[in-house]
């Protein structure tokens, strides 16, 4: 849950890694820090705060080289402090270390280095261990060492060393946690992830788990668990830089937010052929495959998770399979029922999300067939499962998901179609027109965007509110819970979401007057139903927002306010009335002056349990 970044070759180490840190912010943001090898000595320095608090602290002195290693932390063990910032260093100071995800034997390990070597450490965390550890098993030769210390450990990790004795050599380990090295002329790069070295280098290496680097200016060696040298194919990265920059938008998040509707299109038409049908490259579920299928577990986290109870309704519905949704932390201690009989769908964004990789492991373990929908192309949960949908998001900088989630929600309803048609539980007909209304989205999406002025004016009314319900039925409580996530993780408000039916059975004891309640109607068929449960909180005292399609104009006899969707089918309104709480959420935030794009206490990729 931390950003590293390494370079070694002819430029400043300080400005490129500078520069690949803040680019790997969304990663965590507590604490940063760099290590640079001066020839014949190493130079830390690290502090608490933002990359900007570290870019102050260098500005006072003159301190460059041709190699350093960076870190941005997201806080595991010990809390976010100068001295538990990285890089950390061995009793001499002679190694350097910046690293990437838990030791989970750290402690058996503190004590040994403490009792047999008389180590005395200087931060609470578990990568000093490592530092340490490296300390006492170098012997003129960090490699070995590197190798001698990854037998010692447990955990998941990525991590990158370097020796004052061996100045032009950085050496990268990846188990579990993201690593990538960059090709530069004359120079090389190691990075958590691709939009730090995107200024620099488009030719990369993904590391694959249990490798270890060896990088020079000249060379990346690459090595596998049996110390066998590998050779790996380069990837060319084809994404713009500004791509991965903010792109005139004042977040992120806005900017992802307008992205939805070329990240819905991309997402559908890419895997539409000239007649309509959906081609699964790169997957290979056969007929017999979806048959064989008695049981579906879609598994995620978070916003992840609400795509999941989405793609429930989709799978169910098309492929009629049962389909159980679970958030991955509850699913892998559980014993779930799973055999080669079950279809595990992982859905994440980042690929790294620990929980989800996990769960991801025993399902496969217990012969589960894997699909994945992931937006990060190579990272471990697309490598780890036996299929995988791609969303095209592109990439997602913000903490809180937007275009990951539609695009999410996208691939959900393709894989209920491709199952549906495919197993012969719905007909050509019927397909056919369900991917007309998909494809239709992208346009409809772009008018709900039109709409912002108003979104923001009503921000503007509401965003002193310090407590919130979201309430909907059927696919509207699902979205409920999305735009509540939404609305809590950047603005920090109070928010609640609920099915609507189930408000009479307690929580409407919490409603009184003034209580905001944001109310998803957007099911004809179930709008009647809405339009009481509106009027129950009504009566109570709320003041109701509600969220309808166009032409349902009833409901402005209950709600105070209304917003409204594009006309399109029940199933797949999640996919429009999702866009008016995201921009809800960000308007509010901003208001609040909050910020938006690194909301307090999070970070994107979850790669701890
Ligand atoms: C909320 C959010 C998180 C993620 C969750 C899973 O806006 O982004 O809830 O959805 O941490 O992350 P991925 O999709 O990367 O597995």
């Amino acid at each position: 849950m931390c950003g590293i970044v390494g370079y070694v070759g002819n430029g400043s180490a300080r400005e490129i890694i500078i520069d690949g840190l803040k680019k790997l912010e969304y990663r965590g943001y507590d604490s940063s820090g760099i290590a640079f090898g001066t020839g014949n000595n190493l130079e830390i320095r690290k502090c608490v705060g933002r990359i900007s608090n570290l870019e102050t602290l260098l500005s006072k002195e003159n301190l460059d080289s041709h190699i350093g290693i960076g870190h941005t932390r997201w806080a595991t063990h010990g809390a976010p402090s100068d001295a538990n910032a990285h890089p950390h260093s061995n009793m001499d100071e002679s190694i350097a270390i910046v690293h990437n995800g838990i030791i989970e034997n750290y402690v058996e390990l503190k004590e040994m280095l403490i009792n047999e070597h008389g180590v005395v450490f200087k931060s609470e965390t578990d990568t000093e261990v490592i530092a340490h550890l490296l300390g006492v098993l170098y012997d003129g030769d960090l490699e070995e060492a590197v190798w001698k210390a990854v037998e010692m450990m447990r955990g998941a990790y990525a991590l990158v060393a370097i020796h004052k004795d061996e100045p032009d050599k950085m050496i990268a380990v990846r188990k579990d946690a993201p690593l990538i090295a960059g090709l530069g002329k004359g120079c090389n790069f190691v990075a958590s992830d691709i939009p730090a070295l995107l200024k620099y280098v488009r030719e990369i290496y993904l590391i694959e788990n249990n490798e270890l680097i060896v990088v020079t200016a000249d060379d990346v060696k690459i090595y596998n668990a049996e110390r066998k040298p590998v050779t790996r194919e380069v990837f060319h990265v084809t994404w713009d830089v500004d791509a991965a920059e903010k792109g005139g938008y004042d977040h992120f998040m806005l900017k992802e937010i307008h992205e939805q509707p070329k990240g819905l299109e991309d997402t559908l038409v890419r895997r539409l052929n000239d007649n309509g049908e959906i081609v699964l490259e790169g997957i290979t579920m056969t007929k017999e495959d979806i048959e064989n299928f008695n049981k579906v577990y879609i598994v995620a986290c978070g916003t992840a998770y609400h795509a999941g109870l989405v793609g429930k309704a989709a799978i169910e519905k098309m492929a009629r399979i049962p389909v159980e949704v679970e958030v991955a932390s509850e699913f892998r201690y559980r014993d779930p029922f799973v055999d080669d009989k079950t279809l595990f769908i992982a859905i994440s964004q980042s690929g790294e999300t620990l929980d989800t990789l996990a769960a991801l492991r025993e399902a496969k373990s217990k012969g589960a067939r894997v699909l994945s929908v992931v937006n990060v192309v190579g990272s471990s949960v697309a490598r780890e499962s036996d299929d995988v949908f791609y969303t095209w998001a592109g990439p997602e900088i913000a903490v809180a998901s937007t275009k990951a989630y539609t695009t999410q929600l996208m691939c959900m309803y393709m894989i209920g179609l491709y199952m549906g048609l495919t197993k012969g539980t719905i007909t050509r007909e019927f397909y056919d027109s369900y991917i007309e209304e998909l494809k239709a989205i992208p346009g409809k999406l772009a008018k709900v965007l039109e709409n912002e002025g108003a979104i923001e004016n009503l921000a503007k009314e509401l965003y002193r509110r310090e407590h919130v319900f979201f309430i909907g039925r059927g696919p509207d409580s699902g979205v409920s819970l999305e735009g509540s996530l939404k609305l809590k993780e950047i603005s920090y408000i109070n928010s609640f979401a609920i099915a609507a039916g189930e408000l009479k059975h307690g929580t409407i004891a919490l409603i009184e007057q003034g209580t905001l309640v944001i109310a998803l109607a957007t099911q004809d068929k179930l709008f009647e139903k809405m339009l009481s449960n509106i009027q129950e909180v009504k009566a109570r005292g709320a003041y109701v927002i509600g969220v309808a399609k166009d032409g349902n104009k009833d409901i402005e006899k209950q709600a105070d306010k209304t917003i409204y969707i594009p006309e399109c089918i029940d199933e797949i309104t999640p996919l429009l009335s999702v866009v008016p709480l995201q921009l809800l959420a960000y308007y509010i935030a901003k208001l609040r002056g909050c910020d938006i794009d690194k909301p307090k206490n999070l970070a994107k990729s979850v790669t701890v349990e």
